[in-house]
């Protein structure tokens, strides 16, 4: 049954119904940040200090939201990043949020930490994949999938540089992630209450086979288990020399994920990227960063139009895409907004997050005067004249920067 626009107005409504749905544990997962959950909360309120300039008595037919990205055509200004244990949310989680993206014709990310199989989450979508490479297990294991997701279909690899370690995200202690999935009873029992207070939930999660393992991480015994991702993430740091031989392998697009900096974003570019992805992954990793909407000026101006810029990070609302698109991103990518749907309802629940998405988008459009996403550009918004500063020295550093990256080899 499609959910009631009535009922579900806005993603922070979507929020309270997987809250409702998902055990303490598994909402707190999707939910949380890292340490005292700063970067998180600025992630979203920072859109509040970019206010719309819009152009009015402008009529419009329609207004375009079709974008291109990466050579491919997509129907939204924003993609479905990669949510790493979407099974956990919702059976198949991975391949139900894939199909929903596709039937709305956009993009889907899939993450290594997938519940799902690659090739069963291709197979659910009939727009385009990509792949979110984590080099967990090693050189070897990271091969092997980035193999698979090329013979599955896959069109473009994601880079995340932002995880030399897990950030500690303190409700995940508390509510006794580690122990829950420690398969050990009696270290289990304290925590056990919040699964058995959402018996919905729980027939869910175990009709689909009570997953513990990440079945594209093949390691030498079989697929990882759950308990071993924090130690598995800090042997596996990602640095920029990795980015030849994962080019090698994979031969197509590569886009870099986690960048903060305009630094950074150069180093990119020098890289070999065809695109970068502004993200402090939700702020899930290292709390007091900057929320990214604030370095997109800056890494705007670094890259200079050489690579496509997206960014994601606190999106709850169609204008908040609008805003990042006047600062010079390409396309958005929503997280928590359809983790939130899958958890709450499912494919429905995608599904009507997606369409609350476009149809702010739709709406802000409409209200701006403006009619292509296209057209977006700076003259729609106002930032505080701080930022604007930042970005003159960032263009200014650019020079003696690009000497320095030719060292990098
Ligand atoms: C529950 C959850 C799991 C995530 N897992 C991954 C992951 O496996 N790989 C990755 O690159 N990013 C991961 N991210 C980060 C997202 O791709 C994205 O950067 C972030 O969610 C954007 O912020 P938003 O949730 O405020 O939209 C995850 C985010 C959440 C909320």
């Amino acid at each position: 049954m499609p959910l009631s626009s009535s009922h579900v107005v806005n993603i922070a409504d979507l929020r309270a119904m997987a809250r409702r749905r998902l055990p303490r544990m598994v909402f707190d997962y999707i939910d949380g940040g890292a340490d005292a959950e700063v970067t998180l909360r600025e992630n979203s309120r920072i859109f509040e200090d970019v206010t719309f300039r819009p152009q009015c008595a402008v009529a419009l037919d329609a207004c375009a939201l079709q974008t291109t990205v990466l050579g491919h055509t997509l129907a939204l200004p924003f993609l479905l990043a990669p949510v790493g244990s979407s099974r956990m949310f919702w059976p198949r989680g991975e391949a139900v949020a894939a199909k929903e993206a596709g039937m709305a014709g956009t993009a889907y990310i899939l993450s290594t930490l997938s519940g799902t199989r690659l090739e069963e989450v291709r197979a659910a979508s009939t727009g385009p994949c990509w792949y979110q490479v984590y080099l967990v297990g090693g050189r070897d294991v990271a091969l092997g999938a980035i193999a698979r997701a090329k013979a599955a279909g896959y069109t473009a690899l994601v880079v995340t540089v932002d995880t030399p370690v897990a950030g500690l995200r303190e409700r995940d202690v508390r509510n006794g992630a580690r122990e829950l999935i420690s398969r050990r009873p009696l270290t289990m029992l304290p925590y056990l209450g919040q699964m058995l207070a959402r018996p919905r939930w729980l027939i869910d999660f175990f009709g689909d086979g009570g997953l513990m393992k990440f079945p594209n991480i093949e390691l030498a015994d079989g697929p990882m288990g759950y308990a071993d991702v924090g130690s598995a993430l800090e042997q596996s740091v990602v640095c920029w020399n990795d980015l030849r031989w994962i080019r090698d392998a994979w031969n197509g697009p590569i886009v870099i994920k986690g960048i903060h900096t305009g630094d950074d974003a150069r180093r990119a570019v020098d890289a070999g990227a065809d695109a970068i992805v502004v993200s402090n992954h939700g702020g899930r990793q290292l709390d007091t960063v900057a929320p990214t909407l604030r370095v997109l000026p800056e890494i705007v101006a670094a890259i200079d139009g050489r690579i496509e810029v997206l960014l994601d990070g606190g999106i709850r609302r169609g204008s908040d895409i609008v805003k990042a698109l006047c600062l010079g991103a390409r396309a958005a990518l929503i997280g928590r907004a359809y983790a939130y749907g899958l958890g709450a309802a499912g494919g429905e629940g995608v599904a009507r997050a997606i369409e609350i998405l476009r149809a702010d988008v739709l709406r802000t459009l409409k209200l701006l005067g403006c009619a292509s996403v296209a057209d977006l550009d700076r003259s729609y918004v106002d930032v505080p004249a701080a930022w604007d500063q930042n970005t003159r020295d960032a263009a200014a550093s650019k020079t003696k920067t690009a000497a320095a990256a030719r060292h990098w080899g």
